[in-house]
């Protein structure tokens, strides 16, 4: 039995892009989505928590600081996890205490939510003693953050129950299917504030037509091309439809109304440069996918990385050394210049803020006792 556990949960990018619910309470998503886990050794979320009946009340901390436990979205969690709890009916009326924080380079404006969700839930999980699958618990906190309870590549069914229960997600294939994938994010310099996800869905779902047609002739379409992908490690059309993808729900997002805007110039220009990239390589060497904000994410297999990396410092230069701008994965990229295709166009520097290098990685994990 544990009264204290310490648990870590990575972050996911999808592939094919959840936006829009037709259940806001249960968050039950309108579409089918695929997403990669990164690799959490540079990017996770990481949650303690305790039950003793000492605690005087529940409490929660987030990053050092505390806030309220009212969230409704926690409180489902929590309610949820204690329903299928499988300890002493004593325990469970011990209150709680719990202390998340997330270890992301905070300008990022990564899916934070998604690897926080995750991590709760797995926590809790292992606290109350829960062992089915816990993915639709973890819908409830943050819809992406049901795909973060599985490692590798992973698929969020929408699934048909009015109740959600069937909306749940599963592993499609894990990281070590598809070992050579790697993912550099490429952090943009932007402070503007964002439309939250969960408001600008909701305003799409109200007013988009585009939105009604993707869901009904696009997305299955993308998510079976996303499958075959992914079995088959074919790479060219594992990008083609991330970023038509990511194109198809930026297109949503603007005809939103009043439209929610999340890419801004660097961000196109980043899209500009992947389909250049490519076109003077004269083959899919690398794709892009955006999330609510103009951070790129980009998807390459290891052998592209090396000159890939080289061009992307040569095209959007910065003030500081290359070193201090590229974290994760450690790589030499000096002289690797071989291999990179030639291309004609630069940016004004400091158009990026930094760099982060990952890979596809596995899913939440415990920490042994401190
Ligand atoms: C653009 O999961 O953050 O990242 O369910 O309201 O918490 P809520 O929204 P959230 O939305 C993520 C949207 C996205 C696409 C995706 O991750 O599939």
């Amino acid at each position: 039995e544990n009264f204290v556990v310490t648990a870590t949960a990575p972050v996911n990018i999808a592939t094919i892009k959840y936006w829009g619910k037709k259940d806001e309470k249960l968050i039950i998503p309108v579409n089918d989505s695929i997403s990669a886990t990164l690799s959490s050794d540079y990017m996770c979320a990481k949650t303690t928590i305790a039950i003793s009946p000492n605690f005087e009340k529940d409490q929660i901390w987030l990053n050092g600081i505390e806030e309220s436990i009212e969230n409704p979205r926690l409180l489902n969690c929590i309610r949820n996890i204690k329903n299928k709890a499988k300890i002493g009916t004593d325990k469970l009326k011990w209150k709680i205490h719990i202390c998340s924080e997330n270890n992301f380079p905070t300008a990022a404006g990564l899916a934070s939510s998604s690897a926080g969700y995750a991590c709760l839930v797995y926590a809790l999980s292992h606290i109350y003693n829960v062992k089915e699958n816990i993915s639709d618990i973890a819908r409830q906190g943050s819809g992406s953050a049901c795909r973060s309870i599985y490692g590798g590549f992973v698929q969020w069914y929408t699934g048909i129950k009015n109740d959600g229960s069937d909306s749940i997600a599963l592993q499609l294939a894990p990281a070590s299917h598809w070992p050579e994938m790697r993912v550099i994010i490429l952090v943009v310099n932007d402070k503007q504030k964002k439309t939250s996800s969960t408001i600008g869905m909701q305003r799409t779902v109200e007013t988009s037509k585009l939105l009604h047609y993707r869901v009904k002739y696009c997305v299955q379409g993308h998510i079976d091309k996303m499958i075959q992908a992914i079995k088959n490690k074919n790479f060219d059309l594992f990008a083609e439809i991330t970023m038509r993808d990511s194109n198809q729900f930026h297109a949503v997002c603007l005809d939103t109304y009043p439209p929610a805007i999340y890419m801004n110039d660097t961000s196109h220009a980043i899209a500009s440069f992947v389909h250049e990239y490519n076109a003077a390589a004269n083959s899919y060497k690398v794709a892009y996918t955006f999330d609510a904000g103009p951070n790129a994410c980009l998807f390459t297999l290891e052998k592209n990385v090396p000159a890939l990396l080289y061009t992307i410092t040569k095209v959007f230069p910065t003030s500081g050394s290359v070193k201090d701008y590229i974290t994760g994965i450690p790589i030499n990229i000096e002289n690797k210049s071989i291999n990179a295709p030639e291309i004609n166009i630069s940016m004004q520097s400091d158009l990026l803020k930094y760099v982060i290098y990952t890979k596809v990685g596995e899913g939440p994990t415990l920490l042994p006792d401190t």
